[in-house]
Parts: C-alpha cells; sequence; structure tokens
C-alpha cells in the first residue's frame, strides 16, 4: 500500500471471513465448468491463499459434484471445506457425506423466502417455508456442527418475515445466516440497512456470524457487500475474478483489496495473501477459459498500466501519483524478457516458481517439453507466454481427446483442407476435411473424428504478447442441449490454438453432460 491513511493497527480492526464461491456460485455460470482436477487445484490455491471457507461445489447436483466436494475435503490444510444444499433432507444428507472428509466441514443450506421465489419456484405458503427452514438446519445439525442457512432472494423479502426465518434457523443451530441479494438488486444503502435492522430485530442474532452474497447484475456486488459489512455482517461470499451466475458474484480480490487499501474508512482485516491474487485470477480464468476483462481492477491487464504521457511522466516523478497500490503488492511480476531455446530446465523451474508455479516432476517435465517446443518456433518467450503454456497443460493433462497433429493448406485457392491426428481415449485417428476458410476445415475436421452435437457460439483470436511471432490465444464456446462451455488455448500457430481450443471445449462438454444446475432445482 502507497498512500497514507489513519488505519486502526491491524489487530484492532474487525476481522472478516472470507467465503469464497469460485468453485459452486462461479462454476455454476455458462461455460465456466472445471474438471475434477482442476477444482481440485483452484480449492489447493484459495486454500494456500488464507481463504477461510471454501465452497466446493453442490454435492446433490452430480456425481462428479459430490467427488470433487468430498477430495477437496479430503485435502483441506487451513480452510473450512463447505457444501451447498437445498433444503430437502436428502440433500442435506448427501452434502454431509461430502463434507465429512474435511477438518472443518460446513453444510450450507438455502431456501428461498421471498413472495414471488415461494409462490411461483417454491409453490409454498410463508409456514410451509418456515417450517422447511428448521427441518433442513435441524437436520444439517445433525451431522455437522458448522451450519450455514441463506435466505435466497433474501433482498426481495418482506422484512417481517425474513426476520422470523433468520430467527428459526439460529434457534434450530445455524451459526452463519446468509442474506444474498441472489438477483442483483438491491443497492448499497438498502443492504446496509437491512442487516442493521435484522440484528437489531432478530432477539437471538448475536448467535450468528451474518453473511454478505452479492451478485453484480447491476454492477454493484463490491459497494453492496462493503455496505453490508458496515451493517455489521462479518461473512463476504465472492469469487475469484467475479465469475458468477449471470453478471457474476462480488470479486474476491477487489473486496480484499479495498479493504487492504482503504482501511482508514473500512476498519476491518482478512487473513488473505494478497500477493497471490494475481496468481489465482489467472488459474481461474486458465482453468475455466473465461477471459479477464483487461480493465478489470485489480487483476486485469491494464490494471497497472499507465499510457498517457502525463501519467508516465507523472509516474515517473512519484508512483503514488497514480498508483494506490503497488502491483507488487496484489503479485503482479513486470513483463520480462525470459528465456530462449538455450535456456536449461533449472532456469525454466526457478522462472516456475517466481510465476508462482509449484508443479509435480511430471507436470514440471512437461511443461518443459513443450517450452522447448514453443523456443523452437518463437524467438522471445515472455512471462505471459511461459503462464499460457503451463495453464494450457494443467487444463489439458487428464483430456479424453487429445490433439497429435495438424496440417492446413490455406490461401488465395480453395478449397482449404486439413488433415488432423488426434488421440481418443488413447486410440489414434487421422481425418482429413475441407471446409470455408482454413479454420473451418480445421473445425470440420474435429467433427469429422468427433461427432457431435454442440454449437459453436464464439469464435475470437486474441495476441497473448506483442509481434507477429505473438502466441494467439483462441477462445471457443460451445453450446449442447443448454449446457454451455468455453475453452482457450495458445499457440503461435492460430490454427494450432484453434484446434486445440475447440478440443478442450469439447473435452469439458463430456465432463459437464451429466451435471444439474442448482439454482434451477431449487425448492
Ligand atoms: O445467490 C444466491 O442466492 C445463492 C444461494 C444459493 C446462496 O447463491
Ligand atoms: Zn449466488
Amino acid at each position: 500500500m502507497t498512500t497514507e491513511n489513519t488505519a486502526a493497527p491491524v489487530s484492532e480492526r474487525d476481522r472478516v471471513i472470507i467465503f469464497d464461491t469460485t468453485l459452486r456460485d462461479g462454476e455454476q455460470c455458462p461455460g465456466a465448468s472445471m474438471t475434477f482436477e482442476e477444482k481440485l487445484q483452484v480449492a489447493e490455491l484459495l486454500d494456500d491463499m488464507g481463504v477461510d471457507v471454501i465452497e466446493a461445489g453442490f454435492p446433490i447436483a452430480s456425481v462428479g459434484d459430490f467427488e470433487s466436494v468430498a477430495e477437496i475435503a479430503r485435502r483441506s490444510k487451513r480452510a473450512v471445506i463447505a457444501g451447498l444444499s437445498r433444503a430437502a433432507l436428502n440433500d442435506i444428507d448427501r452434502c454431509a457425506e461430502a463434507v465429512k472428509h474435511a477438518k472443518r466441514g460446513r453444510i450450507h443450506t438455502f431456501l428461498s423466502t421471498s413472495p414471488v421465489h415461494m409462490k411461483y419456484k417454491l409453490q409454498k405458503q410463508p409456514h410451509e417455508v418456515l417450517e422447511m427452514i428448521v427441518a433442513s438446519v435441524t437436520r444439517a445439525r445433525n451431522h455437522v456442527e458448522d451450519v450455514e442457512w441463506s435466505s435466497e432472494d433474501g433482498t426481495r423479502t418482506e422484512i417481517d418475515f425474513l426476520c422470523r426465518c433468520v430467527e428459526a434457523a439460529i434457534k434450530a443451530g445455524a451459526s452463519t445466516i446468509n442474506i444474498p441479494d441472489t438477483v442483483g438488486y438491491t443497492t448499497p444503502a438498502e443492504y446496509q440497512a437491512l442487516f442493521r435492522t435484522v440484528r437489531e430485530r432478530v432477539p437471538n442474532s448475536d448467535k450468528a456470524v451474518f453473511s454478505v452474497h452479492c451478485h453484480d447484475d447491476l454492477g454493484m456486488a463490491v459497494a453492496n457487500s462493503l455496505a453490508g459489512l458496515a451493517g455489521g455482517a462479518r461473512q463476504v461470499e465472492c469469487t475469484i475474478n467475479g465469475i458468477g451466475e449471470r453478471a457474476g458474484n462480488a470479486a474476491l480480490e477487489e473486496i480484499v483489496m479495498a479493504i487492504n487499501v482503504r482501511s482508514d474508512v473500512l476498519p476491518y482485516a482478512t487473513g488473505i495473501e494478497a500477493t497471490m491474487l494475481t496468481r489465482a485470477s489467472r488459474l481461474v480464468s486458465a482453468v475455466t477459459s473465461f477471459p479477464v476483462q483487461y480493465n478489470k481492477a485489480i487483476v486485469g491487464r491494464n490494471a497497472f498500466a499507465h499510457e498517457s504521457g502525463i501519467h508516465q511522466d507523472g509516474m515517473l516523478k512519484h508512483t503514488q501519483t497514480y498508483e494506490i497500490m503497488t502491483p507488487d503488492s496484489v503479485g503482479v511480476s513486470k513483463t520480462s524478457l525470459v528465456m530462449g531455446k538455450h535456456s536449461g530446465r533449472a532456469a525454466f523451474r526457478d522462472k516456475l516458481k517466481t510465476l508462482g508455479y509449484d508443479l509435480g516432476e511430471n507436470a514440471l517435465n512437461d511443461a518443459f517439453t513443450r517450452f522447448k517446443d514453443l523456443a523452437d518456433r518463437k524467438k522471445v518467450i515472455y512471462d505471459e507466454d511461459i503462464e499460457a503454456l503451463v495453464d494450457q497443460g494443467i487444463a489439458a493433462a487428464h483430456d479424453r481427446i487429445k490433439l497429435i497433429s495438424l496440417s492446413v493448406i490455406a490461401g488465395t485457392r480453395g478449397p482449404q483442407r486439413a488433415t488432423m491426428k488426434v488421440e481418443v481415449d488413447g486410440r489414434v485417428q487421422t481425418e482429413e476435411a475441407e471446409g470455408n476458410g482454413p479454420v473451418d476445415a480445421t473445425f470440420n475436421c474435429i467433427k469429422a473424428l468427433f461427432p457431435h452435437t454442440a454449437k459453436l457460439e464464439l469464435y475470437q483470436v486474441h495476441a497473448v504478447t506483442e509481434g507477429t511471432d505473438a502466441q494467439a490465444e483462441v477462445s471457443v464456446r460451445l453450446e449442447e442441449e443448454g449446457k454451455v462451455v468455453t475453452a482457450k488455448a495458445a499457440d503461435p500457430d492460430t490454427l494450432v490454438a484453434s484446434a486445440q481450443a475447440y478440443i478442450t471445449a469439447l473435452n469439458k462438454l463430456m465432463v459437464k453432460r451429466h451435471s444439474v444446475n442448482p439454482q434451477a432445482a431449487a425448492g
């Protein structure tokens, strides 16, 4: 932090619990699915970064979800591992089965309380909803001590009824009460007042920690979350890069840095190691294939870039002229020229360490081979190139379909033709196809090799770094029967990156085929 302020010492500030739901609410958003191994990786990083509670998934949603929550629970170090559950008793039992492996497990159960949700979604009367809250929290308490209850669509709930629900949930044993702004409708002043009112009016409110959970439909998720803290909440539910349903959730990195930088007016402390924020952002972007917008606060590519002459001049005179926090404070390393084809394994391992990667021996060998291959094709390799290469390897490690080779004939004389070799479940196959341009020919080849009904919804190309030999980063979005997946791949050859991105998306679609959406199924 660079700007002087009048903050109280950390020991005197109120501790705010950071509850990360990247693996549940974040993963729920269209296209952001992660594989089992990717979820384990993200969970490990969140735990190491100091996240207090990791919501690892929704165990009843699918066998895959159950298994990933159970495995994350088994591997947890410091963090509490939470699973989400509807109010149905079998959901709660399944959730308990998954989180029981954690050193500290939590069941997070929720039920809608707003008039519109009760009438149309649940088709229940308020008294029935109250009974369900008591039954569900009681059931969860029979399994674990740590139970969180959420009033879905809490900000559109009639206040007297909300207070009765909260009181009943605490009486039944919930020690955390979350009042979500499920549809991103509230405003900061309103949300602050809501927490103040509920805490004042509910007689047993001192027996629970109150929690904020904000969606970003009107772009106010972070502001609302901070306002909830001013109203007395002490847990924030958020996601890395703000991914989540529709417009997303409050971004963890923004909450943490707002608290760190403005501790003069936000007298709180979190347990987050802020220098790991950039690494977390990049990992989540890589495994979900959701690009981070360039001007995104804290972790966007331009967040610390100073382009105009006046700003650059100011920065040279004193960094505090245009920087309220240093890039180092959030783990941004300056883009640097790294290595070329003569660099050895030790230097490569060292570089990975400074970029925040801690790879096992096999993953390191694989990344090094791909680094050498890239160095043969690209003169200058930047940190971003290495990150793209390693992230891609992490994402592809357990794919069913693997690209072996591709050659394409393109140019002014059509038709364009692609020849591709892939390995599907260990079997090598080759195909040729023509198309309306080289990308179309490449994608037709994939369709011939692996017939599917998924529709291509988005195809986008950007450059990872600068120059004509820059790696092309391709994003592909596929849709099949309402399930949407996005995938990214980078390579100096745009067509190889295109094929790789399409194949990664297909691999993700296969993982996604058997899961249900907890919000849609709630009730
Ligand atoms: O937005 C929401 O209401 C939720 C609940 C399930 C906590 O995600
Ligand atoms: Zn939510």
